[in-house]
């Protein structure tokens, strides 16, 4: 079934240049990039983005990183692509992600990896349209 995920690379990611290695790998996968943007997120984008992990101990530092540069957004597109796309990126934590992944392959910053693991895809379809609505208004 096709379905959207909504993709982020991180700032980690984006600084380390692993945006076109990450797009790279979803469109080798056969997923099309139907939506595309280079932002540094606002603290309300993340807050909306985030709000399931409002309260958690990572919380406010996650928010922190993630407002710390340029972040890549995209729209993904394609049959089956959030469960996917979360097998590309591997385990949340990159010392834990098979390689092959793109955590796995690329992950770094050991210690603060959990948080800095280069890429975001949506967990549902719902999540995905709340996301994708966040990233790009309009979209979800
Ligand atoms: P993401 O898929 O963007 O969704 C929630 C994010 O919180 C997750 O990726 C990680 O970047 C971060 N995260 C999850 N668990 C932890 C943790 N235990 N410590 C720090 N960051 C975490």
């Amino acid at each position: 079934q096709t379905e959207r995920s909504l993709v982020l690379v991180k700032p980690d990611g984006y600084r380390r240049g692993l945006t076109g290695e990450v797009l790279r790998r979803i469109e080798a996968k056969g997923y099309a990039l139907t939506a595309l943007a280079v932002l540094t997120p606002t603290r309300e984008q993340l807050a909306a983005h985030y709000a399931e992990h409002e309260g958690k101990p990572f919380y406010e530092p996650l928010l922190e990183f993630m407002s710390s540069g340029p972040v890549a957004a995209a729209v993904v597109e394609g049959h089956g692509c959030i469960a996917g796309f979360r097998s590309l990126a591997g385990a949340t934590d990159p010392t834990a992600a098979a390689p092959g992944t793109i955590r796995g392959d690329l992950g770094r910053d050991w210690g603060t990896s959990v948080q800095q693991n280069i890429v975001h895809g949506s967990d549902s379809p719902e999540s995905a349209a709340r996301e994708i609505d966040i990233w790009f208004p309009g979209l979800g």
